[in-house]
């Protein structure tokens, strides 16, 4: 049988980029002591308050037919959430409700990109921005974040990855995987080269309240990029609740209203109990967020302070967000061969750095999303397989 074109574009990414998570929930299913180090799960529950607003909600009724902008409550929980941050007008006609931040940017992609389109994204990235870009049939274009730069984009590289065809920046900040945080300096220089070559941004905030170091700025909230930014972000990370699958996009009215048959046709709208409980989460101070952005500080610093000291691994503390990156390249095997490795011989599960863009080639990332005693065991494993790596190198 014949299948689209799509079918084709999407063809190894996905599943493949989470090969070793995957076979280490498999090992752990089937009785393997394996510390699963993978993906950004939050390890705390949802605050109960979020949950009881659920189920309060359904209770009530609230589980008929929404409709494709979103529940009423919810987009005035976010305007004003946005209206608040940027200190401009922000109303409901400026935001589009999605199940998640990933829905949000796929259908964003979608509404301002298709083929033949080239959109400029930081390497390394999220593992599923190339799906996005490649479903609207549009070419990622890599550009690079350095480690010297703390990896915070640079406006002179975007300028140099700029061809007829740019059409669209992606930024993510906070940062996955690296933890880098854009200043207000960064976006003001990356919002000038948007408006010179007349780009959209799209910026992925969704780790907005995960930052234990720096400040969160954002072009949304720059009046001289209000016309040509879309943020998309959800409760997934603020409130530890990725399962209630409740986000966003917000931009300017047109943007909004010329994706809203689109919203329209993918889903119909999302539920409603959902929607009440995260207009709940967003009109409360998360308990969440200030747990998580507490541990997983501390957390870093444990990891860096073992691993930096280890023989050909470099590490550095993050600004934010779920994950350290460990530079490997000096032990002489990529992300993916130390991963593999590292799984089969110390039973301890990380990402391949290759999982998310070619910069990270030789690195890896490892989740902070794990309690304390299983990260600490965890580094008493690495460090032993790293030691037996490189037997000759002092430690
Ligand atoms: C950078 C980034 N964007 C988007 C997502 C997806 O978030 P959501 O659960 O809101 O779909 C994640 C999840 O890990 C992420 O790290």
């Amino acid at each position: 049988m014949r299948y689209a074109a799509i079918t084709d574009r999407l063809a190894g990414l996905g599943s493949d980029k989470w090969a070793v998570h995957m076979r280490a929930k498999a090992m752990k299913a089937a009785g393997d002591d394996v510390i699963l180090l993978t993906i950004g799960e939050p390890d705390i529950a949802a605050p109960p308050q979020l949950v009881e607003a659920a189920h309060a909600a359904m209770k009530a009724g609230r589980t008929g037919y929404s409709n494709g902008r979103g529940e009423p409550g919810f987009v005035e929980a976010i305007a004003a959430k946005y209206a608040g941050r940027s200190g401009r007008a922000v109303g409901n006609e400026n935001v589009l409700c999605f199940p998640g931040t990933q829905t949000a940017l796929y259908a964003t992609m979608t509404g301002l990109v298709g083929i033949g389109d080239e959109v400029l994204v930081g390497d390394p990235h999220y593992a599923t921005y190339e799906g996005v870009i490649r479903s609207a049939g549009a070419t990622l274009v890599p550009v690079p974040l350095s480690p010297d730069n703390g990896f915070r984009m640079r406006a002179a590289d975007v300028e140099r990855a700029i061809t007829p065809r740019s059409r669209l920046l992606l930024l993510n900040t906070p940062h996955n995987p690296t933890g880098a945080v854009l200043t207000r300096g960064d976006i003001e220089a990356l919002g000038a080269v948007a408006r010179r070559h007349d780009l959209w941004i799209v910026a992925d905030e969704v780790y907005e309240d995960l930052i234990y170091s720096g400040e969160f700025a954002s072009p949304f909230d720059a009046p001289a990029l209000a016309d040509r930014t879309v943020a998309v972000a959800s409760i997934s990370k603020s409130h530890a609740a990725p399962g209630f699958r409740a986000g966003w996009a917000v931009g300017p009215a047109e943007f909004c209203s010329r994706l809203l048959p689109l919203s329209e046709t993918m889903l119909f709208g999302g539920p409603p109990f959902i929607a009440d409980a995260a207009a709940w989460a967003l009109t409360h101070a998360s308990t969440a967020a200030p747990a998580m952005r507490a541990s997983y500080a501390s957390r870093a610093e444990r990891i860096v302070a073992v691993l930096d000291r280890l023989p050909g691994v470099s590490c550095r503390l993050p600004q934010a967000g779920m994950f350290v990156l460990a530079d490997i390249r000096r032990l002489g095997l990529t992300g993916e061969g130390f991963a593999a490795r590292l799984l089969d011989e110390a039973r301890v599960a990380v990402m391949p750095g290759e999982s998310f863009g070619e910069a990270l080639k030789g690195w890896v990332r490892i989740s902070l999303t794990a309690p304390d005693a299983a990260i600490d065991a965890a580094l008493v494993r690495i460090a032993a397989f790293v030691r037996r790596l490189a037997p000759g190198e002092a430690a």
